[in-house]
């Protein structure tokens, strides 16, 4: 079982809604460690890098839009195979189809207003992360909580 690292973007209609709160709270409470976190408002360049592989597509121009709209809130958490267990809380993209419990099934009802953008991959993950945040914006640091789980789980 890895500990992997994994980004997440706070969208918009988060800010907006005051759901930042929650939403980080929601992810401390799972277990998840904090390694980074800041407040920044995204150019069309930055979108057109981060979402290279829905441009074109005919929702991007109002992606971009409302992306670009208001500060959003970036953030990289760490834990047992991160990638997947924050994805998994996000539900998926149509947060119409997200279960109650997920972030999206709890806060959303739309694909783009869908509050929280999380990487998909590993190897996404590692892209994204490098995308926004520099090296020294990325504090690794001890929490005893983590060795004692990977210990017991891989007794099992
Ligand atoms: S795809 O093509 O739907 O499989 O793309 P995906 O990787 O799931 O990412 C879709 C992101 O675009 C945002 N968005 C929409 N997706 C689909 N349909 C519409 N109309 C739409 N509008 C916006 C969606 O919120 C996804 O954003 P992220 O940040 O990746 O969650």
């Amino acid at each position: 079982m890895a500990v992997e690292q994994t980004l997440i973007l706070l969208k918009p209609d988060t800010l907006q809604r005051g759901l930042i709160g929650p939403v980080i709270a929601r992810l401390e409470a799972r277990g998840l460690q904090m390694v980074g976190l800041k407040m920044l408002k995204l150019d069309k360049a930055k979108c057109d890098e981060h979402y290279a592989h829905l441009v074109g597509k005919s929702f991007y121009p109002g992606l971009v839009s409302f992306m670009t709209s208001s500060p959003i809130v970036a953030l990289v958490v760490s834990g047992p195979e991160a990638v997947k267990v924050v994805r998994d809380m996000c539900g998926p993209t149509n947060a119409r189809n997200a279960m109650p419990g997920t972030i999206r099934g709890d806060y959303s009802l739309s694909t783009q207003y869908n509050v929280i953008h999380a990487s998909d991959s590993l190897e996404t993950a590692q892209k994204e992360v490098a995308r926004f945040f520099k090296k020294d914006e990325l504090f690794v640091w001890e929490r005893t909580l983590d060795k004692l789980t990977a210990a017991a789980d891989e007794k099992k």
